[in-house]
């Protein structure tokens, strides 16, 4: 059977995309602000638990995303005619899978490392753990988060570099038409 090559994404993979946007936002918004609150604090335990949630679906959002991506026809990788960018290209967007993907499991150690499941969902009362710092995935779930945002911003600005200065269009292939 003859396959053709789309010029844009599949809707799914488009409306995934996007979703993945929001959440990533989300999570990273409400992770910096719930972590200058000091753990003793009762406040911080609806913060924890939509953070936790986000988290949680962000994780199950990236994997579907990532099988329906090999199972759908896919458009051409988009050329910016030099051979080091495209590449750079290409790695980026597994990068940004890998580093989300991390974002959410070292969350999820965390969560594990500190017990915060009865805390957090269980409404158990006991205290959060005085430092989360005290568990090591804190530091990694911190360490990857400052390395995501790098990646978006350059994946965000090779966007706009192709749209504006290519001239390629870019932005359609991640929208819905036909
Ligand atoms: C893609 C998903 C996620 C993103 C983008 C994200 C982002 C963040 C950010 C930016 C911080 C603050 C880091 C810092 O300032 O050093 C944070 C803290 C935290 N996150 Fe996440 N997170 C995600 C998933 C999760 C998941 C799945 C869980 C648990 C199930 C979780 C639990 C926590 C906890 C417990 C903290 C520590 C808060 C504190 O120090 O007071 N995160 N997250």
């Amino acid at each position: 059977m003859k396959s053709i090559t789309p010029s844009r994404y599949h809707p799914l993979q488009v409306s995934l995309h996007w979703l993945t946007v929001l959440l990533v936002f989300a999570a990273f918004i409400l992770g910096k602000t719930m972590s200058s609150l000091p753990n003793n604090d009762s406040a911080k335990l609806t913060p924890l638990a939509i953070h936790m949630s986000i988290g949680i679906l962000t994780l199950l959002v990236i994997v579907v995303r990532f099988i329906t991506r090999m199972k759908l026809p896919r458009p051409a990788h988009a050329s910016t005619g030099n051979v080091f960018l495209d590449w750079l290209g290409k790695a980026v967007h597994y990068a940004l899978y890998a580093l989300v993907f991390l974002m959410a499991v070292s969350g999820m150690s965390l969560s594990l490392q500190a017990g915060l499941v009865p805390i957090v969902f269980g409404g158990s009362g006991a205290p959060l753990p005085a430092d989360f710092f005290d568990f090591a995935a804190r530091a990694l779930h911190g360490f990857i988060a400052p390395a995501l945002l790098l990646l978006v911003l350059l994946h965000v600005g090779a966007a706009f570099y192709h749209q504006l200065f290519i001239k390629d269009k870019l932005f359609s292939r991640m929208w819905y038409g036909k």
